[in-house]
């Protein structure tokens, strides 16, 4: 893993410019986005650059990583919604080839057919990961099997905690997920996870400079032959 820390908002800048690159080199790439408050400054910068004509992403095509279980693409709390409002009414891309596994009649045959999807696709060039306080990675919690592909998880009440400021009460924070699996995720060619903030620094260090264990999912990416990791220095400051 390569390590990098900065501020955030070099992180943004720089992290876009990686994006820039890219699609300067495959303007038709298939890149893996995330949600969560992490990944914020970074669209806005990807919006920013698109609105300059500094990038295009007229000829990508997309696959989030997660989606609530029960939750529609209208739901402000969906993680469909999230996508279109923070990035992709942004930039220049065709919605239609935008992905996010479907949080309304998905069984784990039709959630694990997103894998399927993704292959077709060619593979993800490029996936962009958050870091959950408890080392998740998309939503796939402590003792999820290295082996995993795109499935139907029960959020852990940590979980669940860390995610309730978005909603109105912790009841009606969804008690189930669908999520890429650790092994979707590490099919990508190419992973850059971003972490913020004082309350990343266990995690981080536990993932970075801990044992690669299921019990700590984003360790996986030690074994990750082109994995990058983002950190601002509060994140940093345990290594
Ligand atoms: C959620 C998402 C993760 C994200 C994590 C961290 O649980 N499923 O993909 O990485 O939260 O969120 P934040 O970036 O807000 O700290």
């Amino acid at each position: 893993m390569k390590i990098f820390v900065d501020t955030p908002e070099k992180i943004a800048a720089a992290v876009a410019q990686e994006y820039v690159a890219l699609l300067a080199e495959k303007p038709d790439a298939v890149l893996g986005f995330a949600t969560g408050s992490t990944p914020l400054g970074l669209y806005a910068e990807l919006a920013r650059l698109c609105a300059e004509k500094r990038i295009s992403f007229r000829d990508v095509s997309t696959f989030n990583l997660d989606e609530y279980l029960g939750l529609d693409g209208t739901h402000d709390q969906s993680y469909r919604y999230f996508m279109n409002k923070n990035l992709f009414e942004k930039i220049d891309i065709d919605i239609a080839r935008t992905r996010v596994p479907s949080g309304v009649n998905t069984d784990p045959e039709t959630a694990a057919r997103y894998d399927k999807d993704i292959e077709s696709a060619g593979g993800i060039e490029l996936q962009l990961l958050g870091l959950g306080n408890n080392g998740h990675i998309g939503f796939n919690e402590p003792g999820t099997p290295f082996g995993s592909v795109t499935h139907i998880v029960e959020l852990t009440d940590s979980t669940r905690q860390a995610n309730k400021r978005f909603f109105n009460s912790i009841d009606e924070v969804p008690t189930h997920s669908v999520t890429m699996g650790i092994k979707t995720v590490m099919n990508a060619r190419r992973i850059i996870l971003i972490a913020l903030g004082k309350g990343k620094a266990d995690i981080v260090k536990k993932f970075i400079q801990g044992d690669v264990t299921p019990e700590v999912p984003a360790s996986v990416l030690q074994l990750h032959p082109f994995a990058e990791v983002y950190l601002d220095f509060e994140a940093a400051s345990l290594l």
